[in-house]
C-alpha cells in the first residue's frame, strides 16, 4: 500500500493528471480524511464542495445498506419505488412553497441533471405551443458541467475551448464580479447590477423570440469563486425572464442544499426559479446523486401535453443512492447543519469561518476574501494595488494548493477568474461539522501555504 502514490501515477485509471501522483485515500471521519499512508488532511473544501455532512457518518452508510439488501435497482420505465416517492416529497418540501406541487427528477450528479434541466425546459416551451424556443442563455465565467450541453452553456474558457467545434452556441451575457467590476463602481454594485442584468434583456430581445430559458449559478462557484450577486440583481433577472416568457434556471449543483446557510441559495435574494437543480450536498458525497426540481406549473405542462418527459438514464432514481440523499437531508436537519452554515448567524460554524478568512487579507498576494456561509474563496493578485494576476503559468493557486496538502489542508485551487485563463482563487467549503479550533488551524496553515508559494 506504501508507494500506491507512485503506481497511480501510470495505473489503469485513466486519471484526471498524468503529470501529477495523487495519494490513495483511504478512511474518512467528520472534517477528516486519510491517506495510505497514514497522512490525516482536513478537509476544507469539502472535496470539491460536496460534503457537507462530515466523512464517515455511520447512519448514512446503514441506510445505503438496508436499501441495498432490500432492493439494489429497478428501471424507471418498469417500477417506481418508496425511497423515490417518499424521497422526491421531503426534497419538494426542502424547496419551500415556490416547489409545492412539482416534481423532482433524479439523477447521478451535477452534469447529468443540468442536461435534464436544460431538455426540461425545451419540452416545456414545445408543451405550451412556444416551439420556436431553444435556446438556453447563460453568464459569461460560469460553470454547469462537462457534459457536451452543460459545456454549451458554461462560461468556463479553459474547459470548453477544445470542446467547441463540438457544442451548439448560445448566447453569453456579463455577470456583476464586484472586484474586478466591468463599470469600476463604488457602491458594491448595487447600481451596475442594474446594468448586468439588463444584457440579459437585450441577449433575450437579440434572440427573437428563441429563448427558452437561462440559467445562472446563484453565487458563482468554481470559475469566478463564491462571488455572490449584488443586491437587488437576481430579482431583476428574475423579472425579465418573467416578463419575457423565459424559464430561469437555478443552478444549485454547489450552492444548494444548505451551503450557503439557507436550503437553496436563491432564498437569500427572495428570487422563485422554474427549475431548480442540485448535486453535490445533496448526498454530500456518499453516492452519485443529482436532481432536477421543477415547478408545479412546469410539470403540469409535461403531464397534461404528451404525457412524458422525453429524456432519460438507466440510473435515474436509483434506490441505493436515494435511500444514500434521504439519510442526509435527514441528518442535515437534525444536527442543524443549514444553522450552522450561515454566516450570519452568530457562532455558527460558518460565522467563525467568514471571521478567520479576514484574517488572510492583509497577506501580500491576497487581493480578495469573499464568499458567503460555507463558501468561500480567497483569490490571489501579483500586486495588490493594480489587482494585476499572477501569470498563468505560475500557477499560483494550484501552488498554494500542493503547499496546502503538505501540511495537511485540502482546499480546491482554481484558474482563471480574471478573463478564463489569469487569475487564482482557492475554494474554501468545509463539512457544516468543522469547529472553531479546527478553522482556526486551517486558515493559520492556508495562509502559511499561501507565503510559501509566493516565495517560489
Ligand atoms: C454550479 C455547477 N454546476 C454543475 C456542476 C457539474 O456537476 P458534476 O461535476 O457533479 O457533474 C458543477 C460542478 O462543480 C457546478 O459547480
Amino acid at each position: 500500500m506504501a508507494n500506491l502514490t507512485t503506481e497511480l501515477s501510470r495505473s489503469a485509471v485513466l486519471t484526471r493528471s498524468f503529470r501529477k501522483s495523487f495519494p490513495a485515500a483511504v478512511r474518512g471521519e467528520g472534517v477528516y480524511l486519510w491517506d495510505a499512508n497514514g497522512k490525516r488532511y482536513l478537509d476544507f473544501s469539502g472535496s470539491a464542495v460536496v460534503n457537507f455532512i462530515g466523512h464517515g457518518v455511520a447512519e448514512i452508510v446503514a441506510a445505503m445498506s438496508a436499501q441495498a439488501e432490500r432492493l439494489e435497482f429497478v428501471h424507471s420505465s418498469q417500477f417506481v419505488t418508496p425511497v423515490a416517492e417518499e424521497y422526491a416529497q421531503e426534497v419538494l418540501h426542502f424547496a419551500g412553497e415556490n416547489f409545492q406541487g412539482g416534481s423532482v427528477y433524479f439523477t447521478c450528479g451535477g452534469s447529468e441533471s443540468i442536461e435534464a434541466a436544460l431538455k426540461l425546459a425545451r419540452q416545456y416551451q414545445v408543451e405550451i405551443g412556444q416551439g420556436k424556443r431553444y435556446q438556453i442563455l447563460s453568464r459569461h465565467q460560469s460553470y454547469h458541467g462537462s457534459t457536451l450541453g452543460a459545456v454549451s452553456v458554461s462560461g468556463n474558457k479553459r474547459r470548453r475551448e477544445m470542446y467547441l467545434p463540438m457544442v451548439r452556441e448560445f448566447p453569453h451575457v456579463a455577470f456583476p464580479y464586484c472586484y474586478r467590476c466591468a463599470y469600476d463602481c463604488t457602491d458594491s454594485c448595487r447600481n451596475c447590477g442594474q446594468q448586468y442584468a439588463a444584457d440579459l434583456e437585450k441577449a433575450i430581445i437579440a434572440a427573437e423570440g428563441e429563448a427558452a430559458a437561462f440559467i445562472f449559478e446563484p453565487v458563482s462557484g468554481a470559475t469566478l469563486g463564491a462571488v455572490a450577486p449584488p443586491p437587488g440583481y437576481l430579482q431583476k433577472i428574475a423579472e425579465i425572464c418573467r416578463r419575457h416568457g423565459v424559464l430561469l434556471i437555478a443552478d444549485e449543483v454547489m450552492t444548494g442544499m444548505g451551503r450557503t446557510g439557507r436550503n437553496f441559495a436563491v432564498e437569500h435574494w427572495d428570487v422563485a426559479p422554474d427549475i431548480l437543480v442540485t448535486a453535490k450536498g445533496l448526498s454530500s458525497g456518499y453516492a452519485p446523486l443529482g436532481a432536477v426540481i421543477a415547478t408545479k406549473r412546469i410539470t403540469d405542462a409535461i403531464a397534461e401535453g404528451s404525457g412524458s418527459f422525453l429524456h432519460g438514464f438507466t440510473y435515474n432514481s436509483h434506490p441505493i443512492s436515494l435511500a444514500a440523499g434521504r439519510a442526509v437531508l435527514k441528518r442535515l436537519q437534525r444536527e442543524k447543519l443549514v444553522q450552522a452554515a450561515d454566516s450570519a448567524r452568530n457562532e455558527s460554524a460558518a460565522w467563525h469561518l467568514a471571521r478567520a478568512l479576514q484574517n488572510l487579507s492583509g497577506l501580500e498576494q491576497v487581493g480578495e476574501v469573499r464568499g458567503i456561509g460555507l463558501l468561500w474563496a480567497v483569490e490571489f493578485v501579483a500586486d495588490k494595488s493594480s489587482k494585476q494576476p499572477f501569470p498563468a503559468e505560475r500557477n499560483f493557486a494550484g501552488k498554494v494548493g500542493q503547499r496546502a496538502a503538505a501540511r495537511g489542508l485540502l482546499v480546491y485551487p482554481m484558474q482563471g477568474c480574471v478573463d478564463g485563463t489569469a487569475g487564482d482563487h482557492v475554494l474554501v467549503a468545509p463539512p457544516a461539522v468543522i469547529t472553531p479550533e479546527q478553522i482556526e488551524w486551517a486558515v493559520e496553515q492556508l495562509g502559511e501555504a499561501i507565503v510559501d508559494a509566493g516565495k517560489s
